[in-house]
């Protein structure tokens, strides 16, 4: 049975791909209207199309997410419809520097790093807040693991992470005032996604050496899929997690349980 999101409107950003597509196409099942986010309108058709054959109640949101004006547009463009979103998932931002070891980096790397694996979850959750704000809603926020388990080479990964975290417990506070609830996922390694891609079409670098170490330890023997990280992300997203807030569930076949 598909979680019921009859009458809510989603707005999930980087949504034309991976992850964010997936949740998407839960919450089109769940009868909710579906804004999705990427920053190119030519890679949006594929997924456009995906969902349309689900729910006639779609439509794309052209942004950067790094760019907080676009954050800007996107939301507005979303609650256009009905004056309010119920639901926002932020899965948007593709890291501009790829892990390496700390030694390694310069400082406009550093400072590069970290903006854009932070900014760009966060601008979408701000920008979105005013009409959050108008019914109560709930915040799903995708993060990495990084953030809560030391890996060499995601240094500032896992900083700009353990930031997500930090933010899902500080606006679930804040929120709290207006019936939002905040919540994340955090992931290491998801098949199907356009990161797996990246990682591992790119021949014998530092990430995919790292990573190649890393999918060898799945407790259950394989990383998750986008499909079961989505489950999660949707399931939060739902009213059957009305009393669930300030959490973030990691979302990796047990790996990160006992560090690793
Ligand atoms: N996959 C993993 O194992 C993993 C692990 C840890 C964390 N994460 C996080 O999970 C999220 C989803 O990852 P993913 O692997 O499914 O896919 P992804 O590489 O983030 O791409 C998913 C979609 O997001 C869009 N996108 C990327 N950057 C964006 C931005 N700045 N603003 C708006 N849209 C953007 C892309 O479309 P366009 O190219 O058209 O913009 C793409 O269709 C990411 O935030 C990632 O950091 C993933």
């Amino acid at each position: 049975m598909p979680a019921d999101f009859e009458n809510k409107v989603a707005l999930v950003t980087g949504a034309t791909g991976g992850i964010g597509l997936h949740v998407a196409e839960k919450l089109a099942n769940g009868g909710a209207t579906v804004f999705i986010n990427g920053r190119t309108k030519k890679n949006a058709q594929q997924a456009l199309d995906r969902l349309r054959a689900i729910s006639d109640k779609i439509d794309f949101c052209e942004g950067d997410c790094n760019s907080y004006a676009d954050a800007q547009a996107i939301a507005v463009q979303a609650s256009a419809l009905n004056g309010g979103i119920d639901i926002l998932v932020s899965a948007g931002a593709q890291g501009r520097v790829p892990p390496m070891p700390f030694a390694d980096m310069t400082g406009a790397q550093l400072v590069e790093a970290f903006e854009t694996r932070l900014f760009p979850k966060i601008f979408p959750v701000h920008a979105s807040l005013p009409f959050l704000r108008k019914r109560g809603g709930a915040v799903v926020m995708v993060c990495t693991d990084a953030a809560r388990h030391p890996t060499p080479g995601e240094s500032i990964v896992g900083a700009a992470g353990a930031g997500v975290i930090l933010l899902t417990k500080v606006l679930a506070k804040e929120f709290a005032r207006w019936n939002i609830r905040v919540n994340s996922v955090a992931l290491t390694l998801t098949s199907d996604t356009p990161s797996w891609e990246r990682i591992f079409g790119a021949g014998d670098t530092f990430d995919a050496k790292l990573f190649g170490k890393i999918a060898e330890r799945f407790p259950s023997g394989r990383p998750p899929s986008a499909e079961e990280v989505a489950r999660v992300a949707a399931f939060l997203a739902s009213e059957e997690t009305s009393q669930v807030t300030g959490q973030t569930i990691s979302v990796n076949g047990g790996l990160s349980f006992g560090g690793w």
